[in-house]
């Protein structure tokens, strides 16, 4: 059965793209029921848009605003931000380049597997720098392969949690920055869409 994905992508959305490809082309059993940003002008919006799926931008600001601490601001916006997902009924969401960690008030409230992408290998440079992170010890101690993994989200761990997919990028002498992301993007692109379609067994 076709599975029912929920997007949230906050930047570029080239992940997004690739899931959008892969289900017009039959590569993936999927449909995108919608798509969830937290900025503003994220470029994700404008592709949903061209492909009729539904987006919303959803800030976090106002509920950070209204608590009287950071975790409780956090905790209220998962909490909605879960209740606006679960009516769109989803069998996986899947943070394409979300940049923003969830608390258990989300991950509980679900109930589906969360998915996450993340441009590193397991255990190396978690957080929001990963492709800098590796560039630099590169540069630094001539770091000669970084990579990508595609994991599921159980709990509150920063870019940890079960492996569905990894694959190394070598860093080539010649390489740049920019050539070296454009790879690890390129490999993103593929086993996202791999580890979704087996996830939801398409
Ligand atoms: C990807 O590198 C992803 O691994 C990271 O954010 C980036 C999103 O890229 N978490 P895009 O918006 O899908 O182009």
């Amino acid at each position: 059965m076709t599975g029912r994905l929920v997007v949230l992508a906050s930047g570029s959305g080239s992940n997004l793209q690739a899931l959008i490809d892969a289900a017009a082309e039959g590569r993936l059993d999927a449909e995108i029921v919608a798509v969830y940003v937290n900025r503003r002008g994220a470029f994700a919006r404008t592709r949903a848009d061209e492909h009729g799926i539904p987006q919303e931008f959803v800030p976090m600001r106002p509920f950070l605003d209204a608590a009287t601490d950071d975790r409780a601001g956090r905790e209220a916006y998962d909490r909605d931000l879960a209740d606006r997902i679960a009516t769109h009924r989803p069998d996986a969401i899947v943070c394409a380049g979300w940049m923003h960690l969830f608390t258990r008030a989300f991950l509980d409230r679900v109930g589906v597997p969360v998915v996450n992408l993340h441009p590193a290998l397991p255990g190396e440079f978690p957080g929001a720098h990963a492709i800098d992170d590796a560039w630099a010890a590169h540069l630094d101690h001539g770091l000669a392969r970084t990579g990508v993994m595609v994991h599921l989200v159980p709990d509150e761990g920063v870019d940890d949690g079960p492996v569905l997919r990894t694959g190394e990028v070598p860093i080539r002498p010649d390489d740049t920055r920019e050539t070296l992301e454009g790879r690890i993007h390129e490999l993103e692109h593929h086993l996202l869409v791999e580890a979704v379609g087996e996830l939801i067994g398409s």
